[in-house]
């Protein structure tokens, strides 16, 4: 079966998906995009990941290509079209095509607008449970990662060097010691006093829809909840770490830098957390209106 991506309006097989060479997205990164987990063939959370995309498009001033709700229906149609039960949706806009100057275009450009779908790995299910590891790097990103731009090359190489390392994750940490998040996902500590640590959204952290559920979920588990930020030497001493995001939900981090959190297994905080998680993640309706062919800005 062939892959589907919407491209501006047109529901196309992968091969023949393209965006033109002057799109500023790829020109500059001048684009933003997001990521909703689909489970069941349902988007999860896509309220909250659909207004972080607004808010995304607001900071830099991109234009919004459709209304919310068209939005939701192509990703759907995406989504459905793709036969993904359990898998992620990705959405991509740029500032759109114009001829190469670092300025905004003037008159401005339509926004291009990408969605595709693709079904999870089995081993990201895997590794959810039986956990991952992770390696500390510099942090080096730009002060306005609160955007969810694809301007992610400090990402790609702080992720690659875990994989170097024969890890999976790595941890942005600051000049000051402490850790921020990881090159995709946010992190956490349970302490070896109970408390759930991870840094606030004041601090260089893209403002995780799994880290808010999370938090609202772990408020009902009675856990006591410190937004702060933590060194690595806190979290080897923790009972517990973990990392949060649409992709890994809940996945407890067995060591950092090679030494062991807690003692080097999955946690049961994180376990249950996982568990709360999944039985609370509010999921939108299944799609079964008519397709979206054609909407939008194509
Ligand atoms: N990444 N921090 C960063 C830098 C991220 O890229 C992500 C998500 C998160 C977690 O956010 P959320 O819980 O909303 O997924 C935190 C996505 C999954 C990605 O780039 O693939």
């Amino acid at each position: 079966m062939s892959r589907i991506a919407y491209v501006n309006g047109r529901y196309l097989p992968l091969a023949e998906a393209a965006v033109h060479i002057e799109d500023r997205g790829f020109q500059f990164a001048d684009a933003v995009y997001d990521v909703i987990e689909v489970r069941g063939g349902r988007l999860v959370e896509d309220e909250r990941h659909l207004a972080r995309l607004g808010r995304s498009l607001g900071e830099l001033r991109i234009a919004t290509p459709m209304t919310v709700s068209a939005l939701g229906v192509v990703i759907r149609e995406v989504v459905r079209r793709n036969h993904v039960r359990d898998g992620l949706a990705y959405v991509q806009v740029t500032r759109g095509v114009a001829p190469r100057d670092h300025a905004f275009p003037v008159p401005s450009v339509r926004p291009t607008l990408v969605v595709t779908a693709r079904r999870s790995k089995p081993a990201v299910k895997i590794k959810g449970e039986a956990g991952i590891t992770v390696v500390t790097v510099p942090e080096t990103r730009w002060a306005r990662v609160d955007i969810k731009t694809v301007s992610l090359l400090p990402n790609v190489l702080a992720r690659q060097a875990a994989r170097e390392a024969g890890a999976n994750e790595a941890w942005f940490v600051g000049a000051d010691g402490l850790v921020n998040e990881g090159s995709s996902s946010n992190a956490w500590i349970v302490t070896a006093a109970g408390e759930l640590v991870t840094a606030p959204t004041t601090a260089m952290i893209l403002r995780g829809v799994t880290r808010a559920v999370l938090l609202e979920v772990a408020a009902t588990q009675g856990l006591t909840l410190v937004e702060r930020r933590f060194s690595v030497a806190e979290a080897l001493a923790a009972r517990e770490a973990f990392i949060t995001s649409a992709t890994s939900l809940v996945t407890p981090v067995l060591s950092i830098d090679g030494a062991p959190v807690g003692n080097g297994g999955p946690g049961a905080t994180a376990a249950t957390l996982r568990a709360a998680l999944i039985a609370r993640t509010r999921v939108a309706p299944a799609w079964g209106g008519p397709v979206a062919q054609g909407s939008g800005i194509g």
